[in-house]
């Protein structure tokens, strides 16, 4: 049987997933969902598509469809979710999966009510320098992680959309927009350990000042912006780990674009992702040893890899690939930069 998949937001990133559908045994795209009609109209005729719906409980309630794709952005992921799985669907849902850490424990309530997957869509988990480094530290390369060092750093390379820097569609800037990713990356290397407190700041220093641009937009910049442009965390793990966390839109930062790192440093090695290195010491003949991990060239790009292993997992009943209870860790530490900058101190996570 053909599972049947429909997408709600048919915008930019839900391009990138048509490929992983397409290439999919499990699954095709039948019926696509956006408010803004001309929108979805381009979007079936590029990829010939017939069921079309500008309101979404019309596509929630296609008793046709079996996976509800969700593009949209952040601020209508955990309302679109819970209708989904209410109506009997299967859900991936883009990142960050709500913005919120209570919007997270209602969707993960409805899909136990409902008894359907649901999929937070992080697609960096999906990347062969990511697999092999997960593989290797699952073997216990590095002993037991006891620091994380971590970084999103862009330099002027964001979407100034109001998808993104409107707090009403968005629900929160950098910190939620790439520090998902990042967080989300880290905490899956370091075995989800749960966090307990996290100290934090998260502001706009840049992104108000005249002529301010981004390096991916000829659009101005909205001066409604009213969202975090940079955050940087200190982390506290109940297993006594340690996490430093630095996220940001817009810095005077030596990169082309994009600059995104993860460091883990165990007992018994460390790492550096993305160039997958593991670094240990041989004491014996006072060696410091760099080991460059064996990558599998990603052959499916991970945006479509997702897909494919969600549409996979639904077909052959597998948990989730990547579970809503880690997305919930993580935007519980994310969530909790924000309350520490509110407070300036740091605050307890409640897990
Ligand atoms: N994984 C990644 O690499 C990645 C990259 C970019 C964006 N994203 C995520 O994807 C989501 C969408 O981002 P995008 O870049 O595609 O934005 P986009 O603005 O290009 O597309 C969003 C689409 O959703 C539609 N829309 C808005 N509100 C809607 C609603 N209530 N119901 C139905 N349709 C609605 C818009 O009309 C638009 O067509 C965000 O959550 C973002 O965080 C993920």
């Amino acid at each position: 049987m053909t599972l049947k998949v429909g997408i709600i937001g048919v915008g930019g990133i839900a391009r990138t997933h048509m490929p992983g559908w397409a290439a999919s045994e499990h699954a095709e795209v039948v019926a696509g969902s956006d408010i803004n009609e001309l929108a979805l109209q381009k979007w079936a005729n590029d990829h010939s598509v017939q069921k079309l719906y500008t309101k979404a409980e019309d596509i929630l309630n296609d008793p046709g469809i079996d996976i509800i794709d969700i593009c949209t952005p952040n601020r209508y992921h955990a309302p679109l979710a819970i209708a989904a799985l209410r109506a009997g669907k299967h859900v991936i849902c883009e990142k960050p999966l709500a913005p919120t850490p209570a919007e997270i424990r209602d969707m993960i309530a409805a899909r136990d009510e409902a008894g359907k997957l649901l999929m937070t869509a992080q697609h960096f988990r999906f990347k062969g320098n990511s697999r092999a480094l997960k593989a290797e530290i699952d073997q216990g390369t590095l002993g037991d992680i006891y620091h994380a060092r971590s970084w999103m750093l862009r330099r002027a390379a964001f979407l100034p959309g109001p998808g993104f820097v409107l707090k009403q569609h968005s629900g929160g800037g950098a910190t939620i927009d790439i520090g998902v990713h990042i967080l989300d990356l880290t905490l899956w290397m370091m075995g989800n350990p749960k966090p307990i407190a996290v100290s934090g700041i998260a502001r706009t220093e840049l992104a108000h000042m005249p002529g301010q641009f981004s390096v991916w937009s000829p659009n101005p910049i909205p001066p409604e912006w009213d969202v975090e442009e940079f955050a940087a965390a200190f982390v506290r793990f109940e297993n006594g780990a340690t996490l430093i966390l630095e996220v940001s839109w817009l810095l005077h930062h030596d990169t082309q674009g994009e600059d995104m790192q993860m460091w883990l440093y165990g007992t018994r090695g460390g790492s550096h992702w993305p160039n997958a290195i593991i670094y240990s010491t041989h004491y014996e003949t006072r060696q410091h040893i760099n080991q460059t991990l064996q990558i599998t060239r990603d052959t499916v790009e991970p945006h479509a890899l997702e897909c494919i292993e969600f549409a996979s997992a639904v077909a052959e009943g597998a948990p989730s690939p990547v579970p809503p209870e880690q997305s919930l860790q993580v935007l519980t530490i994310l969530d909790g930069i924000y309350r520490s900058q509110t407070s300036g101190k740091e605050v307890r996570l409640d897990l």
